[in-house]
């Protein structure tokens, strides 16, 4: 267990008077805040003439006894500072003790952003709208990572196809309405997605998707608007499985849609594949689905949670299945309870698949995307 870890333990065993009690003492203590002690060690000539003058004269002043000890704590660091960063620096630098706020919480900005909400400005009003359903801090953080998106999305070839994702956005949705459209997170991750995933191929003669974990079906959402096409199939869980077929189902009422979580062979398989353009499976049946016959294998921030047989299963099948691949996954996990950790570079991508690109997400940035593009037939050292 690391010391604070421990700190934190021991904290919680304690009453927080008793906590309150050893803190003061430990702050009284403090040499920090015997300026007079301090001034005699310091190096006085790492700062200014005049500052120097106007210390010393300030410390036999009738001012000096009556200062409180956190400023003179204060202005010891303060002191340090510019003794280590010239006083131009420090100008900046000092602001952040008198009167510049680099963090928030509802207590101290909820009745700022209450009122910046209301500005007739409309980027101010946008950055600070409380979503429905959510406290005001995770609405202005949420909101402060959408416009963020946005403006990234925005400065990228993708930009102009905006508009042009299906996305069900109700009133409850958290969103912000940019222009006639209801911007989403979902909507912007995923058309980073696709603008990634079409470097493995301009998807002309592509036909058919796998998604593993689809979630929600954003992604999904997403390359089905954009490329009218393509037939998709999403091997999932449920509940996600129900949700994204809900979705789905919604967003394109004119694709045929099938539920085959009950099909048991090869044939009854290839034949709701064959007759439906959007098909929803368990992810164990992925195994009913011939060699090669997938054109686009996806998936997106699930591997990383699953279990290391889990993962090894995944790919091999993506390995007998896939054209090509696409992955997103944290740099680093710990997955909760399984305890295993996974880093970016453990997945078992095999020794023939060509790597197209392997880069540091846009958002979030500590994640990798890794494209592929595998051989047309099945390698020998398939499992
Ligand atoms: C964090 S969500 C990501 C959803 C979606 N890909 C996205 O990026 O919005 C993880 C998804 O993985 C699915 N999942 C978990 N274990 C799975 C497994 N063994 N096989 C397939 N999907 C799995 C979950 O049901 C969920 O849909």
């Amino acid at each position: 267990m690391t010391s604070s870890g421990l700190r934190r333990l021991v904290q919680q065993w304690l009453p927080p008077a008793l906590i309150e009690f050893v803190r003061d003492v430990r702050q009284r203590a403090d040499r920090r805040t015997d300026f007079q002690y301090f001034w005699k060690r310091f190096d006085k000539s790492s700062i200014p003439s005049e500052l120097r003058e106007m210390v010393a004269a300030f410390v036999e002043s009738p001012d000096f006894p009556k200062i409180s000890r956190y400023w003179h704590y204060l202005n010891a660091n303060n002191l340090e500072m510019i003794a280590k960063s010239g006083s131009e620096n420090y100008r900046k630098d000092v602001s952040l003790n008198y009167y510049t706020w680099t963090d928030f919480s509802e207590e101290l900005a909820g009745g700022l952003f209450q009122a910046a909400a209301q500005s007739p400005n409309s980027t101010y009003s946008k950055l600070f709208r409380q979503q429905p359903g959510m406290e005001l801090v995770p609405s202005v953080k949420h909101n402060i990572l959408l416009v963020a998106l946005h403006a990234a999305v925005m400065a990228r070839p993708i930009a102009h196809r905006i508009g042009e994702v299906r996305e069900q956005v109700s009133d409850s949705t958290p969103h912000l309405r940019i222009g006639d459209i209801r911007i989403t997170q979902d909507r912007l991750n995923s058309l980073l997605e696709f603008e990634r995933i079409s470097l493995l191929g301009d998807f002309s003669g592509w036909r058919t998707v796998l998604e593993i974990g689809a979630g929600n079906g954003r992604t999904a959402a997403c390359l089905m608007s954009l490329v009218p096409g393509l037939k998709y199939v999403i091997a999932d869980i449920p509940p996600a499985l129900f949700l994204s077929l809900g979705n789905l189902r919604g967003l394109f009422p004119e694709r045929r849609v099938a539920v085959g979580f009950k099909a048991t062979d090869r044939e009854q398989l290839a034949a709701l594949i064959r007759d439906n353009d959007l098909i929803f499976i368990f992810p164990n049946q992925i195994r009913l689905m011939g060699d090669k016959s997938v054109d686009l294998f996806l998936a997106v921030d699930c591997l990383h949670e699953m279990t290391r047989t889990t993962i090894d299963d995944y790919f091999s099948q993506i390995d007998r299945l896939a054209l090509n691949f696409y992955m997103k996954v944290w740099n680093r996990t710990r997955v909760p309870f399984d305890l295993h950790h996974l880093t970016r570079d453990d997945y078992p991508a095999r020794q023939h698949w060509e790597k197209i690109f392997d880069v540091a997400c846009v958002f979030p940035s500590n994640f990798s995307e890794m494209g592929y593009s595998l051989p047309c037939a099945v390698s020998s050292t398939t499992a």
